[in-house]
């Protein structure tokens, strides 16, 4: 079974552990491809909602892995024990939902040895958050599939790490790529056509909507020439 690129970023990026959960797995195909990938002894694949888990459950059987692959009903990291998973994977949800499922089971979260969370939005609240929470981030990077671009994160518990800045760009946590330049000229393009059409509209009470458009604008276009100075690439 392939998976997309999102996916199997995630899931080639994990070395041989024993247990893995993958929380809000939907459809299973992580938990079926690091199984068949050797990644791990157990996969937890878990869900809020009894009708993914059920479709997860029989494409579990279809592939005949029920004894390794542990499908678990209920709300983020509340279904896990502390040090039960190696690796903790939170992919295709919005930043703020990842953030508060964190912080529900904060010690479930700390025990783990390694925590890749892929937002679909508000990454930089997101990645805010961690480092507020003493989690260090080990690594970012831009995915591309077919015109759209996402975000992976990993990250783990450091009690040592502190944080101390107050002003957050997402970017400047992920790998220096052409990906990543790419991504960043979208969100420019983007906040400038955004900005043209407020102008345009006039629309009442927007200034503060207008004020940050702006300043996100500025950040792109700043964090663009510092990267583009900082080749890796
Ligand atoms: C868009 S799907 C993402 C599926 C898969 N992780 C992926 O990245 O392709 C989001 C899944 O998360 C589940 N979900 C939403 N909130 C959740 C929570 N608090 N705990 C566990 N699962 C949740 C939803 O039921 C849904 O199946």
């Amino acid at each position: 079974m392939e998976l997309t690129p999102r996916l199997k970023t995630i899931g080639d990026s994990i070395e041989k552990c024993d247990v893995i959960a993958d929380v809000g797995s939907d459809h299973a195909y992580l938990p079926i491809y690091l199984i068949n990938n050797g990644k791990a002894d157990k996969v937890i694949a878990t869900d809020i909602n009894v009708g993914p888990a059920e479709i997860s459950r029989k494409r579990i059987k279809r592939f005949r892995l029920e004894d390794r692959i542990e499908v678990r009903v209920g709300d983020g990291l509340k279904v896990l024990d502390n040090d039960e998973a190696d690796v903790i994977i939170i992919a295709g949800m919005g930043g703020l939902l990842i953030q508060s499922i964190l912080s529900e089971s904060l010690e479930v979260a700390k025990s783990a040895d390694k925590i890749i969370l892929q937002p679909m939005r508000d990454s930089r609240l997101l990645i805010k958050w961690l480092l507020d929470n003493s989690f260090s981030i080990l690594e970012g990077k831009i995915v591309k599939e077919k015109d759209k671009y996402y975000e992976v994160i990993w990250c783990c518990y450091d009690e040592k790490s502190r944080n101390d800045v107050n002003e957050i760009n997402e970017v400047y946590y992920y790998n220096n790529t052409f990906l990543l330049h790419e991504y960043i000229d979208k969100k420019i393009v983007q906040y400038t056509r955004i900005i043209e059409q407020m102008k345009a509209s006039n629309i009442v009470d927007g200034e503060a909507r207008m004020k940050e458009c702006i300043k996100e604008l500025n950040d792109y276009k700043e964090a663009k020439k510092w990267l583009s100075l900082n080749v890796e690439r």
